[in-house]
Order: structure tokens, then sequence, then C-alpha cells
């Protein structure tokens, strides 16, 4: 037997979408009272939200019909038009009040300026109780009490008071980002834990008081247009980046939405510039015409769909890129993040740098000669100086330390005037140090040159189409397993696009004819086995140009064959101007730094001088 259901089940089916928790119910409350035009938003909420829940805002308010009408299904004022896809409020589908209605307690006051006074409805758990006249001024409030008690299930659902609380307080930011002229503020029992104050015209201002200064300060703006579509906001630089996905904030004309494909488009753009298992930090505001988006996908409206996908892709990647590319403070601020580590050592506000290695990166206090700190830096370099670096000091005539010597050779001279400077010493095989103009530059020389290969190998896909590959005098096989030859095998055309032509070989088996030309001689059966291990971990979820960046990635640690190899003064210079002509080489294939420079000021400061 077939029956339509009554009201309140339809309601309360319809909240099982739209009221997932308590911070959903905030949500559509806050989009409401910015679509009535309200300047200022003020939330309180007890126990995670569980007992109480109040949104008050000076808003264009309801009269009495209106007010009855708000907690009935599909009743809407904001959607005139017979067109789904002319959206121009954040609210449309007249489902939110009649939902939240049916599974909590709820008030709301209003009043229309034109009427004498303000009203107030009860509406407990899907029916309405009373309405009459009420002591409200201005605009609307409302209150929600004992969520989900009718529906022990939900309850259960429900995480910790302080999870709730969290889930909150980031809607709340999130939301707030994309309306700097409204204020916000959160009260947490009584306590004020949020205040936003109204920044109006500048969004700027409003992320940073959302997120934080240490994101905003540094952060790339972003201002990209293709067609009619725009992208604004602003990118994280690749050193600030996070262990979860949320960070990014992503909104389609101005609506605040989580979407998946976004947010990988997102995570692509920032591909071999943060380490694995990082995410970036980044304030996206994509604008288009509204035909061009149905935002009808989602009950809660987090997600949408657009009419041209690809180009919102490109646009993202694109926009992000050259903002990371272009950028000349990368290696600099990744240099005062060492130096600020290096003063107060994993200093907590630091942490979100160097994604989580800042212990086994960070430059660590020396035990320095504080009478001295000349003589002591001079000792370091003598001391510790590895015989390959006394070398290149012979070749050179590199001026010694301890001598004082400026009379430095033309060639030192001239290198002097280069971004890196003139090398002057390798340290443990690793780090080689330079002379600038007006300081010092330590590079991580594998980093380093982890990335130039990397670059390299990329520079020939784009121009050749492939990346060039050399034949191996004898064929080499390899057994790396079962799964792994089954994934390789499967990506042998894409591998041969990266120089690594690969053939099945009997059982369990393959074999490996030529290999990127740049690598050189290798450890060809880690690189494959490793490779396996990336395709495995990069699933059919990841396009195949991610897929294909982060092999390469990978295969580039392979060249580095200099790593750890003792240099001679002129391999190291010529490593030095390659790095200065070479994008994104500040930072190796992990996000970490490829080299720190310290001006004189900084050295100054580092032995208390300054
Ligand atoms: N804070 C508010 N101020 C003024 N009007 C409101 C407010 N909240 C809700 N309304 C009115 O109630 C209607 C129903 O709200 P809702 O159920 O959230 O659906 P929707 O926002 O999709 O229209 C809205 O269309 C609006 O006219
Ligand atoms: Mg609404």
């Amino acid at each position: 037997m077939i029956r339509h259901l009554p009201d309140s089940i339809i309601n309360q089916i319809a909240a099982g979408e739209v009221v997932e928790r308590p911070a959903s119910a905030i949500k559509e409350l806050i989009e409401n009272a910015i679509d009535a035009q309200a300047s200022q938003i003020d939330i309180s909420i007890a126990d995670g939200g569980r007992t109480l829940m109040a949104v008050d805002d000076n808003g264009s308010g309801m009269n009495a019909d209106d007010l009855v009408l708000s907690v009935e299904r599909h009743a809407t004022s904001k959607l005139n038009t017979d067109d789904i896809m002319a959206i121009n409020h954040l609210g449309f589908r007249g489902e939110a009040l009649p939902s939240i209605g049916s599974v909590s307690n709820m008030t709301i006051m209003s009043r229309d300026p034109a009427d004498e006074n303000g009203w107030m409805i009860n509406i407990k758990y899907g029916e309405v109780k009373s309405i009459e006249p009420s002591s409200r001024q201005k605009g609307t409030r409302v209150v929600i009490e004992h969520l989900f008690a009718n529906l022990p299930a939900r309850l259960k659902f429900l995480k910790t008071d302080r999870t709730e609380t969290a889930q909150i307080l980031d809607i709340t930011r999130r939301i707030s980002m994309a309306h700097p002229a409204i204020g916000f503020t959160v009260t947490d029992n009584g306590r004020q834990s949020m205040v936003l104050p109204p920044k109006p015209d500048d969004r700027r201002a409003r992320i940073r008081d959302a997120l934080g200064a240490e994101f905003t300060d540094d952060a790339l703006l972003l201002d990209a247009k293709r067609d009619q579509m725009t992208l604004t906001g602003f990118a994280g630089m690749p050193t600030f980046n996070k262990p979860t996905t949320g960070g990014i904030h992503i909104y389609v004309n101005g609506r605040a939405i989580r979407d998946k494909s976004l947010i990988g488009t997102t995570r692509a753009a920032y591909a071999d510039t943060i380490p694995r298992g990082r995410y970036p930090v980044a304030v996206l505001f994509i604008d288009l015409p509204s035909v061009d988006v149905d935002v009808n996908v989602h009950p809660a409206k987090a997600e949408v769909r657009f009419k041209d996908a690809g180009v919102i892709r490109s646009l993202v990647i694109n926009a992000i890129r050259a903002a990371i590319d272009s950028d000349q403070r990368t290696s600099g601020q990744l240099a005062q993040t060492a130096l600020g580590m290096a003063s107060h050592q994993s200093g907590a506000s630091r942490s979100s740098y160097w994604g989580g290695h800042s212990s086994s990166r960070g430059v660590s206090q020396p035990s320095v000669d504080w009478q001295n700190p000349a003589r002591y830096i001079a000792g370091l370099l003598i001391d510790d100086m590895a015989p390959q670096a006394r070398l290149a000091e012979e070749q050179q005539d590199i001026p010694h330390p301890d001598r004082g010597d400026n009379s430095a050779s033309d060639d030192t001279h001239l290198a002097l005037d280069y971004p890196l400077g003139a090398a002057k010493a390798q340290l443990h095989k690793t780090y080689i140090v330079a002379e600038t103009k007006d300081g010092m530059v330590i590079i991580d020389q594998h980093a380093a040159h982890e990335r130039l290969v990397l670059e390299r190998m990329k520079a020939q896909r784009q121009e050749r189409g492939v990346v060039s590959s050399q034949a191996l005098l004898i064929p080499e096989v390899i057994e790396p397993g079962a799964a792994a030859v089954i994934i390789l095998l499967e990506h042998a055309p894409m591998l041969a696009e990266l120089g690594l032509i690969i053939e099945a070989f009997g059982d369990g088996a393959i074999l490996v004819r030529e290999m990127p030309a740049i690598l050189g001689q290798t450890n060809i059966k880690q690189l494959i086995i490793d490779t396996a291990e990336e395709l495995l971990e990069r699933d059919s979820s990841h396009s195949l140009e991610d897929r294909m960046e982060h092999v390469l990635a990978t295969m580039s640690c392979y060249g580095s064959v200099r790593a750890g190899r003792p240099l001679n003064a002129n391999e190291m210079n010529a490593l030095l101007r390659d790095m200065e002509v070479t994008p994104r080489s500040g930072q190796c294939n992990h996000g970490r730094p490829t080299f720190v420079t310290l001006s004189l000021a900084d050295v100054e400061k580092l032995f208390g001088r300054r």
C-alpha cells in the first residue's frame, strides 16, 4: 500500500540531509541572515550547540505572515522567477527552517520595520505551538534548543562538545571570509570565543582576522580571469602547509563549498612543492555567471557542478602555479623561518612550516664562542672543512677566512654579484656555503640538485613531449612483486613518456630497457619499486597528469647522484648558477627549502650583536 508521508516525517527526512550536526544548522541560519542583508551576526551556543544555539541578526526581518510561512516546507522569498538556475541568494530551497524546526525546539523572533511591533513563533519538533507579539526591535533572532532530542539515534552520532564547537567556529570563519563587511561574533557557554569586526571592502583584512597573520601576510595574491570566470583570493606559501585539507577554502559566487574535485585541483596546483601527506592553505573565490554553475546538486549546498569543469580546473592550477613560480620571497621567507627556529628552537607558532620536519631540518643552535664569533665561524670552516673544500680553495684561491684576506680573485668578485653568490666551501659533503654581497647562503646540495633534475625532465617533456631516455647496455630484470608488476605494466605507455621503457618478463618480473638519460648511473631496482609504490598509492582518483608528476619527482630523487658527493669549486658554482635560472629551485621536490640565506644582519642577530 502506497501512502503519502505526513509533513512531519518529510521534514525529518529533509533534516537528515540538511542538518547533519549543530554546525550545519548554524550554517543555514548564518546564510539566512546574510540573505536578509544583515551587517552584524551574533552567534551564541552552549554545550557544543546541543542544548542551545542562537543566531541574532540586524537584517530585514519578517512580519507575522512571513514567520508562519518561513517554517513551512518549500516556502521561500528567494526564488521569484521560475528559473532554477538564476540564483542570487545563498538560500533557495525553502527547507532549512522547517527541517530544523522538525528536530528541535525552535523560536524565531523578528520584526518587519514596517510593523508596529515584532512577532515570535515557536515550533517544537515539527509542530507550531504559538505565534504572538514580541518585543523584538530589529532583525531576526533564531533560537534552537535541544537539537535532535526527538531523534536519539542522531544524537548518538554527535562528537564531543569540543569537536562540535570547533565545527561551528570553523563554518562561521569559513563563511565570514566571503563577507568582510559583515561583523561576526561567537559566544560559547557565555564566553566570547570569536570576534570578527566588520572590514568593509577589505577582504584581506577579514581573512587575516579569520586565518591569522602568519598565513595572510605571506600569502600570494591571485587575480586571474578567463572568459567570464574570475579567480581571486590568496594562495598560501607552499611552506605554510597543514596535515589536512581544512585550510583549503573555496567559494563559488560567494558561497562556501566543500567540493572534493576542487580541493583535488588545488592540491594538484601545489604538486611537488609540498611534502607528501601535507596540504596547502588557500582561499579561492571563483566567480562566474550563475547559469554556468549548478548549486542545486547537494541538499546542504556544499557541492556544485560546473558547466565546464575543465576550464575552472586549469584556471585554478595555472593561477596558483604562476603565483608560486613568480614569487621572489619563497626562499627568503624560508630563511627567516630557519633563523626563527635557530633562535627559538621549534617555536610552536612556527610548527606548521617545514611540513612537520622542523626538528630534523631546523638549524640547531651551535655552541658558540660568544667572546669571539668571527673566530668561531672561522674555526667552523677550517676544522670541519672537507678535504675537497680545501681543494676548492687551492684551485680558486679562495681567501682564507682566518687571514681576513679580502683580495678575492676576479672570478669570486663576479660571482658575488649573483643572487646565490660564490661557493666558498662544502661541508659534510652535503652543504655548500656561499658568500654573497651582503651575507651568506647555505645550500643543501642534494635537495637543490634533485630539484634541478626534476625541472630539467619537465622541460624536456614540455619541449619534446617525452623525457629523453638512454638504452641500458644490459637490460635489467627486476622482480618488484605481483601488484607492482601489474601496476607498472598498466602504466607502461605513461612511463615511456617519462623516459622509462619497461616490458613484461615472464611471471612476476619486468625488464627495464631504457632509463631517463639525465638520471645516469642509478639504483634501477629501488627506482622501479618506488615508482610502483607511488602509482599504487595514487589510485585512479588522481588524474594521469598528477600521477606522472609524482613519478617524475620520485625518479628525480634517483638522479641526484651528487648527494653526499664531494664537489669542487667549479661544480659548486655551476650548481648555484643552475639554480638561479631554474624555476622553483628554492624548494626541493618535497617542499623543503634548498637554500637558506643569511644576511650579515641575520648573522649579527645570531651572535647577539643586534
Ligand atoms: N534571518 C532571517 N531574516 C529574514 N528573513 C528570514 C531569515 N531567515 C529566514 N527568513 C525567511 O524565511 C524563508 C525560509 O528560510 P529557509 O527555510 O532557510 O529557506 P531559504 O533560505 O532557502 O529560502 C526565507 O526565504 C526568508 O524569506
Ligand atoms: Mg535558508
